[in-house]
This record gives structure tokens, C-alpha cells and sequence, in this order.
């Protein structure tokens, strides 16, 4: 256990990930920018959120929107200059906040100069920079390896024939990680960043980075149905979660250690047991794999309770917890779950034990607008037009107020905003005391100020097919109960022989606020509470 001065700012802080090309238009070309994130830093800590997490800003020919990086310490013109972001990290730094930056070392653009290099002759010094293989004798290819994004993970060039690997698309080649030359020139970059003052980096595709050094053939997954992305059709055993990553995380965590308190945070969509295994021996791996249980999880209370159980139960000694709704590969929580579970959601995330990590617009409830197939721009959504795999619907521009474009931008925006967005904005919301951005700020308030909640331990009191209920106490402070009901009918809680007795500090559903709690609690549809327990 650690006393609450050995708590640093990562553990008691709240996440929130801006997606910058929708966040705020300062210039009018229609999309987000660094200037239009400054000018809206004010509300950002008018919401209490204190750790700011950007999506790729660096130069890029956008193939998949900034994940295909040509420049790793540059700024792309879209979205300003290094001057801006300078400004930017100074203005979050006087405020008290801290900026997390996306590094994405995975795989680089095609047209960064690296691999025009590396593909320019079998013999450049840069050839063994990324992952360059024979054809088989049938011209076919190295093996049956798929993309993520859709086809073989196996591009041909014909200049050098050869084949390169590319887990995403092809226009993101991948980098050679098992080259020591790769992994100083990367661990560069982090410097770079690091020695600007950057607070530390949310690192793409961890578990992607080592692959098997035979390249044998992945095995087909026995689950496979068809209505999934085609990439599920085998299982990723020798492309992914290598146990040699775990040196590269190390190497990564010691260049950190050795700057004052940066954070890394580990993109791995991994079971429970395998991601624990990157918080690394002796937690010298990332400080927080990205916990995406309640993305990947069908909103069911039990399987919740037991996946929340479990996590707990597997964290290493001294690991610490974390919790993500959505970010800008998945569906939007209140698309998922209904807008009024998204309430429901928002109280778990946030009285959770562990850093809550909230995508922008989910404060709002913003939904997935829908984009007809001709306005499509995501490769993912393009590349296998018949499975509704667009990642657009989740990345459309932020609706500030009643406006035009919702106060995004003065012209038409990259992606269209919700049509709803007049009556869903920060401006008509914050003036709603009933919201949901009054709900996420009031539970941001209490979550902050409230020991028990930053630290306490979380102690599961029941589950069954409609609720979950757990306390969140750390000694010497007031507890918290909360008793969330992820169902669309009324629930009982039997309280006898429990002793929970308190008030409602916050409700879903404000008349039960102030109730005070002591016998059975009755709970309509999609209701949730959080009592303050009576010491
Ligand atoms: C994960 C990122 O979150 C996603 O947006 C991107 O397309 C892939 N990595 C490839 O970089």
C-alpha cells in the first residue's frame, strides 16, 4: 500500500484524449489544429480534466489520418508549427495539466525518408530497417500474415522484389524492431520530446512491435464468423506478443525513468492475463497497459463485475489500474450502450480504482453519426466496405455551441457534425444542470476531491444479472458506495445485514440525490448512485 504522498500525478489524475483534426478549427481549412486546442484549454479545466492526451500531430500524408508518420519530431501544417505546440505545452503546464503525446513506433509512413531508403536497393544501409522477405518459389507470398486494415499484411515491390510487412496498411511499413540501429533512432525521437518537456506517451500498438523471427504461418481462429473484420480470420500467435517486446518496453521505460516522473501508457488489446505481463518485472514495463475491458465487453452487469474482479485480482503487486470507455477506433459509448447507460458508464469509469481515461465528446454524450459511403475517409471503413467498420462515425468534430458547424469550424468541416448538435453542445449543456456534461463534471469534482475515490481500495459488495454494486474506501476517509444499474428495468438492492448507510451524493436520476440510504434501494431502469457512507 502507498501512503498518498507516494501517489504521482498519473495515478490520481483523469485522461482526456483529444483527436485534434476534430477538436477545434482555429484556422478555417476545416479541420482541428493546435491553436484551436489552446483556445479551448478553459474548458478543459473548467471540466477538472487534468492529463490531455493528443492523437498524431506530426508531419503525415494522412493515409490513416496521422498514424502514418513521415516526420516523428516535426508538426504537420495542418495543424500548426513547432512554435504551437511549444505554446501549447507551456499553456498546459501553467495550468497545472500535462500533455501526453501519441508515439506511434510500430511502423512509419512510406514516404518517410527511412524508408524510401530502406526500399530504394537491397543493399542501402536502411534495408533491414523494416521487414523485407523473398517471395515464395510461386512468386506467392512470405506467409499467410493479415492486415489489420484488411488483406495480406505482405506488399510486393517490383524495383527491388521483394516483399515488405505492413500490419496496418500498406502505406505503414514496419519497422524492424530486432535492429539495435531502430531502436536507438526511435528512442531519439522519445528523447526529442521528452527533453521539450512532453509529460510521456500513449505508445500505438505495443504488443505489435516484435514479430516471430521464423515468420511461420498464424493459425486460423475457430471463431472466426463473417461479419468480422477479415483480419480476425487467424490468430495473431507469431505477429504479435512476442515475449522479446518486453525488452523494447523496458528499454523505452528506462529512457523515461531517467527524466522526472513521464508517463507511459501501453495501446494492447490483450486478455487480462497477457496484458499484465507488459506492466513488466518489477513494474518496469509501461505504468498503465491500456485497459480496455469495458470497450471489448458486451454491457452485461455480471460480466462487468467478474472482468473488474479479475483485473483487480491479476495486477502485479504495486501495479496500477486503468479504465477506458472509447477512443477513436471504436464505437462511441453512447452509440453502444444507449445514452442513458452512457450515464451508467460514466459513473463506473469514474469511480473505478485507476486512471479513467475519457475520449473527447463522450462528456457530451455524443453519438456515431452516421457518414454516407460517399463521405467515407477511414482506410479501415474503405478497405472492407461490406462490414460497417468506418472508425468515422467516432471522429466527428466536437459540438461546441448552437452555431454553425457547432462551433467547430467557420467552414464546412473534414467530417460532418451530429445533426443533433443544438441541442448537444458544451454551451446548451452546461447550463443543464441535468446533462450529461454536468454529470461527467460533477462526477470529475467528487472523483477528485474524494480520497477514497483517487485511492481507496475497491471492494466488489454484489453482482447479479442487473447490478453491480462495490465501495470504494481508503483508510481514514469517507467512503463511497455505488450501486449502478446497467439494466433497462427496475432493480432492488437488499441491504439488510449490509450496514450501507449514507446519502446519495450523485445520482443518474437527480430526485434520488440527498435520499438518505439505510434500508432496501429501489432502482428505476438505467439508474445508478453514489452514496457517501456514514463513518
Ligand atoms: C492504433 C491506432 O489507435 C489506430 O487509429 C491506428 O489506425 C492503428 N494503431 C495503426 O497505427
Amino acid at each position: 500500500m502507498k501512503n498518498a504522498s507516494q501517489y504521482l500525478w498519473w495515478h490520481t489524475g483523469i485522461i482526456y484524449q483529444i483527436y485534434p483534426r476534430s477538436y477545434q478549427d482555429s484556422n478555417a481549412d476545416g479541420i482541428g489544429d493546435l491553436r484551436g486546442i489552446i483556445e479551448r484549454l478553459d474548458y478543459l479545466q473548467w471540466l477538472g480534466v487534468n492529463v490531455i492526451w493528443l492523437s498524431p500531430v506530426y508531419p503525415s500524408p494522412m493515409a490513416d489520418f496521422g498514424y502514418d508518420i513521415s516526420d516523428y519530431t516535426g508538426i504537420h501544417p495542418l495543424f500548426g508549427t513547432m512554435a504551437d505546440f511549444d505554446e501549447l505545452l507551456d499553456v498546459i503546464h501553467l495550468r497545472g495539466m500535462k500533455l501526453i503525446l501519441d508515439f506511434v513506433p510500430n511502423h512509419t509512413s512510406d514516404e518517410h525518408p527511412w524508408f524510401m531508403e530502406s526500399r530504394s536497393s537491397r543493399d542501402n544501409l536502411k534495408r533491414d530497417w523494416y521487414i523485407w522477405k523473398d517471395p515464395g518459389d510461386d512468386g506467392s507470398v512470405p506467409n499467410n500474415w493479415l492486415s489489420v486494415f484488411g488483406g495480406s499484411a505482405w506488399e510486393w515491390d517490383e524495383h527491388t522484389r521483394q516483399y515488405y510487412y505492413h500490419g496496418f496498411l500498406k502505406e505503414q511499413p514496419d519497422l524492424n524492431w530486432r535492429n539495435p540501429e531502430v531502436q536507438d533512432a526511435m528512442l531519439e525521437v522519445m528523447r526529442f520530446w521528452l527533453e521539450k518537456g512532453v509529460d510521456g506517451f500513449r505508445v500505438d500498438v505495443l504488443w505489435h512491435l516484435i514479430k516471430d523471427k521464423q515468420y511461420p504461418d498464424n493459425p486460423p481462429n475457430p471463431d472466426y464468423q463473417a461479419h468480422m473484420p477479415t483480419y480476425d480470420q487467424l490468430l495473431p500467435v507469431y505477429s504479435t506478443d512476442q515475449p522479446e517486446v518486453h525488452d523494447i518496453i523496458s528499454r523505452m521505460r528506462s529512457l523515461l525513468d531517467s527524466y522526472d516522473d513521464r508517463l507511459m501508457i501501453g495501446e494492447i488489446y490483450l486478455p487480462i492475463q497477457k496484458l499484465m505481463l507488459y506492466y513488466g518485472v518489477d513494474n518496469k514495463g509501461a505504468h498503465l497497459p491500456f485497459n480496455f475491458q469495458l470497450i471489448d465487453l458486451p454491457w452485461n452487469a455480471q460480466k462487468i463485475a467478474r472482468a473488474v474482479d479479475e483485473y483487480e485480482a491479476a495486477l502485479p503487486p504495486g501495479g496500477w489500474p486503468n479504465w477506458v470507455l472509447g477512443n477513436h477506433d471504436r464505437p462511441r459509448i453512447s452509440t453502444r450502450v444507449g445514452i442513458e447507460q452512457a450515464r451508467i458508464a460514466a459513473m463506473l469509469l469514474l469511480t473505478l480504482r485507476g486512471t479513467p481515461t475519457i475520449y473527447y465528446g463522450d462528456e457530451l454524450g455524443m453519438r456515431d453519426v452516421p457518414i454516407p459511403f460517399e463521405e467515407i475517409q477511414d482506410p479501415q471503413g474503405l478497405n472492407m466496405p461490406d462490414k460497417n467498420l468506418s472508425r468515422d462515425p467516432a471522429r466527428t468534430p466536437m459540438q461546441w455551441d448552437c452555431g454553425a458547424n457547432g462551433g467547430f469550424s467557420s467552414v464546412r468541416p473534414w467530417l460532418r457534425v451530429d445533426e443533433a448538435f443544438e441541442r448537444e453542445n458544451v454551451q446548451v449543456e452546461r447550463e443543464d444542470p441535468h446533462s450529461m456534461l454536468s454529470l461527467y463534471r460533477r462526477l470529475i469534482e467528487l472523483r477528485q476531491k474524494e480520497q477514497s475515490l483517487i485511492t481507496g481500495a475497491y471492494e466488489p459488495v454484489e453482482c447479479n444479472e442487473q447490478t453491480i454494486a462495490y465501495i470504494r474506501r481508503e483508510s481514514g476517509h469517507l467512503a463511497f458506495f455505488v450501486l449502478l444499474n446497467l439494466s433497462n428495468g427496475s432493480a432492488c438492492f437488499d441491504n439488510e445485514n449490509r450496514r450501507i448507510n449514507g446519502f446519495v451524493n450523485i445520482a443518474t436520476s437527480p430526485h434520488l440525490e440527498g435520499r438518505i440510504i439505510s434500508g432496501k434501494i429501489n432502482l428505476n431502469a438505467n439508474e445508478g448512485i453514489i452514496v457517501r457512507l456514514d463513518q
